[in-house]
């Protein structure tokens, strides 16, 4: 069902969104990956082989952003998994800084609205949107209150655009710890600690969210939605 689809992947040159780039052309879809490190994109096409191309975008900039799409062809699918880690350690209190809470903002939820801005056009009306929240708009915990709410303002965006952006379906996925690049420095015990009370006791596969992503490519009657992958951790 995805054969011979062109599926744009914000985010695909590392982690979850290289993982769905992986899944999508073993379906025989094509893809192009995008993310800001021109050597990281190169590396990640090289790796992902025939079907993969790639392309630089800042998703800081609004300009990077436009000249991105203007460059693409028309496609069918949408998938936004582009994320900054080391922005999110902005709790309340005496050392919240104002601007790093609202640069945190960029790259998850404001580059949304501007790659439907210039991307929306290119996109099949039969085609979709997926977007990535996370799991701490369920399960806050210390000091990341910022991240809790901007994980929940991906998932209600989601909600808003699947009305705005209709006949395109746009949903969401919430993954809970999975183990990519972004957790390369965690001790592998402490990986385990983390999500041994889970029950799914050890942490995800880059390779099980992606299917996820793919599912709601495919899902022609689903919009609006979250899909939490999280190995029961939400429960736990
Ligand atoms: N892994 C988890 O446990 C987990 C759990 C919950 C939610 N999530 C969310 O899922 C998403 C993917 O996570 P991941 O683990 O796959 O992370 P990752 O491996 O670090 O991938 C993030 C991607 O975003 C790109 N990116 C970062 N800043 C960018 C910018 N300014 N412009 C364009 N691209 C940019 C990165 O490439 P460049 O560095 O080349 O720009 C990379 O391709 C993130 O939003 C994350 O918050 C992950």
């Amino acid at each position: 069902m995805l054969e011979g689809k062109r599926i744009v992947i914000i985010g695909g040159s590392s982690g979850i969104g290289l993982a769905v780039a992986r899944a999508a052309l073993n379906e025989d879809a094509s893809v192009v990956i995008a993310s800001s490190t021109e050597s990281k994109v190169r590396a990640a096409c090289e790796s992902l082989g025939t079907g993969a191309c790639g392309r630089c975008v800042d998703l800081r900039s609004e300009e990077s952003i436009a000249s991105f799409f203007a460059a693409q062809a028309p496609f069918d699918h949408l998938v936004h998994t582009a994320g900054e880690w080391t922005r999110y350690r902005n709790s309340a209190g005496k050392d919240f800084s104002l601007e790093q809470a609202q640069a945190a903002y960029h790259v998850r939820f404001w580059s949304i609205l501007l790659c439907l801005k210039h991307g929306l056009d290119k996109l099949a009306r039969d085609g979709s949107v997926t977007l990535t929240a996370g799991l701490l708009a369920h399960r806050p915990s210390k000091g990341q209150a910022l991240s809790t709410a901007l994980m929940g303002g991906v998932e209600h965006l989601t909600r808003g655009l699947a009305i705005d952006v209709s006949p395109v379906r746009v949903n969401a996925v919430t993954p809970g710890f999975i183990d990519t690049e972004a957790w390369a420095g965690m001790p592998d015990d402490a990986k385990e600690n983390l999500t041994k009370h889970q029950p799914v006791p050890r942490p995800g596969d880059p390779d099980e969210v992606a299917q996820a992503y793919l599912y709601f490519m495919k899902a022609r009657y689903t919009t609006g939605q979250t899909a939490i992958v999280d190995g029961g951790r939400l429960f736990a």
